[in-house]
């Protein structure tokens, strides 16, 4: 069975059959795209500086993805979104999730997303006069991120989002986020003193709305109609339900040996940026003004194992499994290796070495770090 037919979806009937045949035999025949053309494609993602993403692993995931096929995978992880792009690209219909919001955004602008781009007089409101006199990121973070200038701008642009619905407003979020995160020093906003970092890159000389034209223009080049239907989520993988997935693949945080992986320290603008704040709790006391931290288990020493354990369970009945993990990390191979070999009969371990530079100076120390990827079916 070929369910893939880029750029033709079937007829209602035909992909009612279609989706019955998926439920009955799980679909490993499905003709994917060729990697060539999936990676030239993914190349075109715009790029989120995000603690680890997979800008660097995409040809060897878009390998290993190919070698296991099927049609329906699940980036259960999907952060920076780039590893569901590359899903998307290479023919899967694709469901993603995260359990902070801006990870959605980008995936419902770019990979939920079809045919809906944001047009030139969309843009041109968009950074044009407010419409409406909101000032909540110019008042709650004047003096921490930004000048007056760009904080305004967020607050201004937010006033025309609040308006737009559908793909169109996926983009503009998409897009404001990623201006943020270009303009911050680093990507990261664990800091306030924007001229630590300063280094003249042209990102950091940009105005954030000049950054929005440009982002939404490379949000837009990213959008395709494959016929499929794909789904953005936002949540904790714990309660999403397993669905029949041919391929799960799973890119949790790294508990580190010591320090944390919490997200929400680092991108707490991001999220925010992405909803204006509502529903979230900024801790009015930190000097960062950060927003509460969400528990995640795949964070700590402590708890990592226990939860790697439930969710090869809750996934259990997938075609495969692939995780990424990291061997500066805990557990180790062996350890999920025994975790995997529970749910399913083989297990592979697929080492990709490659070297981090730790430290900034000149004499920073380079250790070779393997980055794993586990295939277990
Ligand atoms: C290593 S990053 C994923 C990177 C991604 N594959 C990429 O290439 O950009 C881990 C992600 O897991 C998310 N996360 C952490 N705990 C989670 C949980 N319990 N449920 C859902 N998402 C979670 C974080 O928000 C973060 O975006």
């Amino acid at each position: 069975m070929n369910t893939h037919v880029a750029g033709h979806p079937g007829t209602l009937s035909q992909m009612r059959q279609d989706d019955l045949m998926t439920t009955l035999y799980r679909t490993h025949e499905r003709e994917l795209v060729p990697r060539a053309e999936a990676l030239a494609r993914t190349a075109l993602f715009p790029r989120l500086r995000y603690m680890g993403s997979k800008y660097r692993l995409l040809p060897h995931l878009s390998s290993v993805f190919e070698e296991v096929g099927g049609g329906r995978a699940l980036d259960a992880f999907s952060g920076s979104g780039v590893v569901s792009y590359l899903l998307k690209a290479q023919g899967f219909e694709v469901t993603s999730n995260d359990f902070l919001d801006f990870p959605a955004a980008i995936t419902s602008a770019t990979v939920v997303n079809q045919t809906e781009l944001l047009t030139h007089e969309d843009v041109r409101a968009i950074v044009g006069p407010a419409a409406d006199d909101r000032d909540f990121i110019s008042r709650t973070f004047d003096g921490l991120y930004f000048n007056a200038e760009d904080r305004a701008f967020l607050d201004s642009a937010w006033s025309h989002i609040d308006r737009l619905g559908g793909a169109k407003r996926h983009i503009a979020i998409a897009a404001l986020v990623l201006s943020a995160a270009r303009k911050q020093p680093r990507g990261v906003f664990t800091f306030t003193d924007s001229t630590r970092y300063a280094d003249g890159r042209r990102d950091l000389t940009l105005t954030l709305r000049e950054h929005f034209v440009e982002r939404v223009a490379e949000y837009n080049a990213t959008v395709f109609d494959d016929g499929q239907t794909h789904r953005a989520l936002v949540g904790d993988i714990a309660d999403l339900p397993p669905s029949d997935f041919d391929l799960v693949y799973l890119d949790p945080p790294y508990a580190p040996q010591s320090d944390d992986a919490d997200y929400m320290k680092r991108y707490h603008f991001l999220q925010g940026l992405a909803v204006y704040w509502e529903g979230q709790e900024i801790m009015t006391t930190t000097k960062t003004k950060k927003i509460i931290k969400k528990y995640t288990p795949f964070a700590y020493k402590r708890t990592i194992v226990d939860a790697l354990a439930r969710t090869f369970e809750q996934f259990a009945d997938a075609g495969a499994l692939v995780m990424s993990y990291s061997s500066n990390a805990v557990p180790d191979a062996a350890t999920i290796v025994s975790l995997l070999r529970h749910v399913k009969a083989t297990v592979e371990v697929h080492p990709i070495d490659h070297t981090y530079t730790f430290g900034t100076h000149a004499a920073a120390t380079r250790r070779a770090v393997s980055e794993y990827l586990f295939v277990a079916r």
